[in-house]
């Protein structure tokens, strides 16, 4: 049987991910194609457990490497409990964040190194990266004001200022810069139905083998 395609969404917060991946994720599902959708973190009963973690406002000590060492480890439970098996039933899996999302926000945001991240994802993901991966850009300013607007409650993450969220901006771009061969960069300050519209064309590329 064919593998399905692992593609991930990337993109700062405020960056709409949650909604334009659902909304590609229902058309292509409307299509009749075989896609699951999932995120991180989280995706599984435990990786939602230590997601719990992560982000409770109230866990104001977690250290930044206990942090890093808890992403990787909800990834590592995503990956071979849903993410593999999926793939391998020839089921394309659309994740809402993966491995970037670490090296931009604990690498860059957190300033532990995105070489020394890198390395402790590798023994999480084992060589496993997706083969294409839709950028959403928006600048960090642009992102804050949008999550501070929506989101009733913010969590341990979101609750950051302005210049953490700015030193994982920075993030995106050196990981875009190093892995430039599996990013498709979309402009994620204009509306809604275009983000959305342009996405489903790139995911659908993928898939169909013609990006
Ligand atoms: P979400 O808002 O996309 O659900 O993600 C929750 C937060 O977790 C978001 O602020 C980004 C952050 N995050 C990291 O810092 N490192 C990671 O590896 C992942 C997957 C997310």
């Amino acid at each position: 049987m064919e593998q399905g395609k692992f593609i991930t969404f990337e993109g700062p917060d405020g960056s709409g991910k949650t909604t334009v991946s659902t909304a590609v994720v229902t058309r292509l599902k409307e299509e009749g194609r075989q896609v699951l959708l999932t995120r991180e973190p989280g995706g599984s009963r435990i990786a939602e457990e230590i997601r719990d973690i992560i982000l409770n406002p109230t866990n104001t000590e977690m250290d930044a490497r206990t942090e890093a060492l808890l992403y990787a480890a909800q990834r590592r439970q995503h990956l071979v409990e849903i993410v593999l098996p999926a793939l391998a039933h020839g089921i394309n899996v659309i994740s809402d964040r993966f491995v970037d999302s670490s090296l931009a926000y604990q690498g860059c945001g957190r300033e532990l190194g995105m070489e020394e991240v890198m390395a402790i994802n590798q023994f999480a993901i084992e060589g496993h990266m997706p083969c294409r991966t839709i950028f959403l850009d928006i600048p960090a300013e642009l992102g804050l004001e949008r999550i501070h607007r929506e989101r009733a409650v913010l969590d341990r993450l979101d609750q950051e200022d302005l210049a953490f969220h700015k030193k994982v901006f920075k993030g995106y771009q050196e990981v875009i810069q190093k892995y430039l061969e599996r990013m498709i960069i979309i402009d994620a300050s204009r509306s809604r139905e275009e983000v959305i519209e342009d996405s489903y064309q790139a995911v659908k590329g993928v898939l169909d083998g013609t990006r």
